[in-house]
């Protein structure tokens, strides 16, 4: 299996749960590359049986959350016929910030099988938790 990681991140955060979730699933031999939504690598793309998209939660703590940038995430490339994961770190409440990346990401054409909402103190728990549960998919073999 090939996994691509896509990222949104501004301080931080996104981008560590991604290297970390791209750390595990190497450590677990599946082949993993990372890059942020401003960078995405193609070929990377091309080849990937599975895409992991990951933003943070946007909005005013406890009201109104959302994926951050989303515009930027609704431009992304076409996934269509991928298979996808999503993810979003927040700091407190992530409200339906996961459901509204679901729908983003089935706009981009791509199967969603799940996704996990991430705290941001809690980013390598996140991150082991996210594979565990994407291998237990089994995505490389439908
Ligand atoms: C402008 C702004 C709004 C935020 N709104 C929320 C929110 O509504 N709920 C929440 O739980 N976290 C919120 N956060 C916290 C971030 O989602 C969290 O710190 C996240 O991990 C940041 O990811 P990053 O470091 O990759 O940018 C907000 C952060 C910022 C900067």
């Amino acid at each position: 299996m090939n996994a691509l990681v896509i990222y949104e991140s501004l301080t931080g955060n996104t981008r560590r749960a991604a290297e970390a979730i791209v750390g595990e699933l190497t450590d677990r031999g599946v082949a993993a590359v990372a890059c942020p939504t401003t960078g995405v690598d193609y070929a990377a793309l091309e080849a990937a049986d599975l895409v992991i998209v990951g933003t943070w939660t946007d909005g005013i703590f406890v009201v109104g959350q959302r994926p951050a940038r989303g515009a930027r995430l609704r431009a992304l490339p076409s996934m269509l016929g991928k298979r996808a994961v999503v993810f979003c770190t927040y700091a407190l409440d992530a409200g339906r910030t996961l459901e509204k990346l679901v729908a983003i990401v089935e706009g981009l054409g791509a199967e969603v099988l799940g996704g996990m909402t991430i705290r941001r103190d809690r980013i390598d728990d996140g991150a082991r938790d996210l594979v565990g549960r994407v291998l237990d998919l089994d995505v490389a073999h439908p």
